[in-house]
């Protein structure tokens, strides 16, 4: 099925882009993977015909704002985000009807019609960095993960207002969990993404992006590594540090791991049908797409100019 895949998509002039939570034979045949920063810039920049996203609903509805004349394809149009799911474009509005003298920075995970509403994109590979380009006096709305806008508040020292989302995914790794496992192994670190909630970031030695916890991990001295995301970036990571021990932070009592359930509704039978029968796409009303466009080239923008 892999081969099939790959022969298919060189054929189609076709380019497979990955994240980190994919299922590990997703991440191998995958022309590129990375976190939600590097992909949106990769797919703003591909000369394939057709993106295949092994990822979820908003970064292909990202990738086809980005190339509106290009084929994106969506191997499992279910593929959501609770993050995009908690912010409906209706309520956001007024929310944001409520601060008329902020401006609205918005996690790329949200849909395209709150992109539409937002001045600038972000993701956690960059959020610190494009909050902190506008002056320390700006009112700012941050939506939707208040876990990530909480985390910037407390970098920054800025108080910007947050929407009230979060991942089903990293809300639930608890403080106690994370203890826990530090008791059992007192000489590992720890590493979180910031969609955790703020008791588990107080905790970490390292907050990152999935691309910065990897950099992380495989640069660390420490030779146990406790991790507070999604399953599917053990791949890399264990690929990266083949010597080294990762312990993934149990979500609850019934299950040992922590897989964003939306993530794993790719499967390579589904890229491969996505392939052969060039469904399902993903089809934006022109207008929305051409207003969305504004806040996520100024975060690619932004972000070049960062050198991120
Ligand atoms: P990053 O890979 O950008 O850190 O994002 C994590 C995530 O939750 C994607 O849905
Ligand atoms: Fe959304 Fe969380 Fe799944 Fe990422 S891990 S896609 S933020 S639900």
């Amino acid at each position: 099925m892999k081969d099939k895949v790959l022969k298919l998509a060189k054929e189609k002039n076709a380019v497979i882009l990955a994240h980190y939570y994919q299922t590990p034979d997703i991440q191998e045949i995958a022309h590129f993977k990375g976190d939600s920063l590097a992909l949106a810039q990769k797919a703003a920049d591909t000369d394939a015909d057709i993106i295949l996203f092994a990822g979820v609903h908003f970064m292909a509805e990202t990738a086809k704002i980005l190339n509106p004349t290009k084929k994106v394809l969506l191997p499992d149009l279910n593929a959501g985000c609770s993050l995009a799911e908690s912010c409906k474009a209706e309520d956001f509005k007024k929310f944001k009807d409520q601060y008329p003298d902020h401006i609205v920075i918005s996690y790329i995970n949200c849909s395209a019609e709150i992109k539409t509403l937002s001045d600038v994109i972000c993701t956690s590979g960059n959020a610190i960095q494009i909050v902190e380009s506008f002056p320390k006096d700006q009112k700012i709305i941050f939506a939707p993960d208040k876990n990530l806008g909480g985390y910037i508040n407390r970098i920054t020292g800025r108080e910007m207002v947050l929407w009230d989302g979060t991942c089903e995914v990293h809300d639930i790794l608890t403080a106690e969990k994370v203890l826990k496992l530090k008791t059992e192994n007192p000489d590992a670190c720890l590493i979180a993404h910031p969609e955790c909630a703020q008791p588990v970031l107080m905790l970490a030695d390292f907050v990152g992006s999935t691309t910065a916890m990897l950099k992380y991990a495989k640069e660390s001295k420490s030779e146990k590594i406790i991790v507070a995301t999604e399953t599917g970036i053990l791949h890399e990571m264990q690929k990266d540090s083949p010597e080294k021990e990762f312990l993934i932070v149990p979500s609850n009592e019934t299950c040992a791991c922590n897989d964003c359930a939306h993530m794993k509704l790719n499967t390579m039978e589904k890229l491969y049908n996505a392939l052969k029968n060039e469904t399902p796409e993903i089809i934006l009303d022109e207008e929305l797409m051409n207003k969305g466009r504004n806040s996520i080239v100024r975060m690619l923008d932004l972000s070049k100019e960062l050198g991120l």
